[in-house]
């Protein structure tokens, strides 16, 4: 394991992940990703290792929810459209899909909240373990406000998010910025991951306003081929994939 300096004590693990205890009280998580290919010469199999390191007693930032490893999944089993492509990660938080995203080939911005420097020294910390610090940036951009970070971000091919939609208070807040990006970024679109917390909650008439739209992504056949069950993945949760667009 590259670079992790604790005592490990294994005290949870299933296919998809194990936890290790360091001796701060940071947990460090093993995500395993596989898949089968079918190739001329034949079946082969692909994988990829990520650690991601989280402060449990810590806020939001720290922790790894479970949207974010069925966005990684979906990251995951679309690799091959992700090589070279300008990925702005938002709301990064233990950053699992960016950091995907970066080790399957993309040119990746990691960000959170300007006013949480200390996230943004977790996300570090997060490459760091994986090794792909050199080849990430990572940025503060605080949802509905425009700081110089996000005049500077460059061209983008895709905007990602896991679980950014978590309070109806910052959806418009988080839809402005994407709005934003999207008319920069023409051809673009906005892949998240939410977790349903309320039947009463909707992003519809903010996307409207903001002249965006939406499909959802089905998501029964993830992991299908690495024969992992989506229900261990999303951990007795509902979690939906969108993808939003500019409106034509
Ligand atoms: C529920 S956590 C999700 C973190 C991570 N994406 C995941 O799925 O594990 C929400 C994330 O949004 C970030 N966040 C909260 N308010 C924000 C804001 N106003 N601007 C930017 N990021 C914000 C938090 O710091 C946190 O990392």
């Amino acid at each position: 394991m590259p670079g992790l300096a604790f005592g490990s004590i294994l005290f949870e693990s299933s296919p998809l992940v194990n936890s290790l205890m360091s001796d701060a009280g940071e947990q460090v998580k093993k995500f395993f990703f596989t898949s089968r290919r079918s190739h001329e010469a034949g079946q082969h199999e692909e994988s990829l290792e990520i650690y991601i390191p989280e402060l449990l007693q810590a806020s939001y930032s720290f922790y790894t929810w479970p949207s974010a490893p069925v966005l990684a999944w979906f990251l995951w089993e679309n690799r091959q459209d992700l090589v070279g492509k300008r990925i702005l990660e938002i709301g990064s938080g233990t950053a699992l899909p960016g950091i995907v995203a970066s080790k399957c080939g993309a040119h990746v911005t990691l960000s959170d909240s300007a006013n949480f420097p200390k996230s943004l020294q977790h996300i570090k910390r997060c490459c760091d373990l994986n090794n792909i610090t050199s080849q990430v940036k990572i940025i503060g951009i605080t949802w509905g406000q425009f700081l110089t970070s996000i005049f500077t971000i460059g061209q983008l091919d895709l905007i990602i998010g896991s679980d950014c939609f978590y309070e109806p208070s910052i959806f418009e807040d988080i839809v402005v910025t994407i709005g934003y990006l999207l008319e920069k970024n023409n051809n673009a679109k906005f892949l998240c991951t939410y977790q349903e917390r309320s039947a009463d909650w909707s992003i519809e008439h903010l996307l409207n306003k903001w002249g965006l739209v939406c499909t959802h992504i089905p998501l029964t056949d993830l992991g299908a081929d690495s024969g992992i069950s989506i229900g261990e993945l999303m951990q007795d949760h509902t979690i939906h994939l969108l993808d939003i667009r500019r409106a034509t």
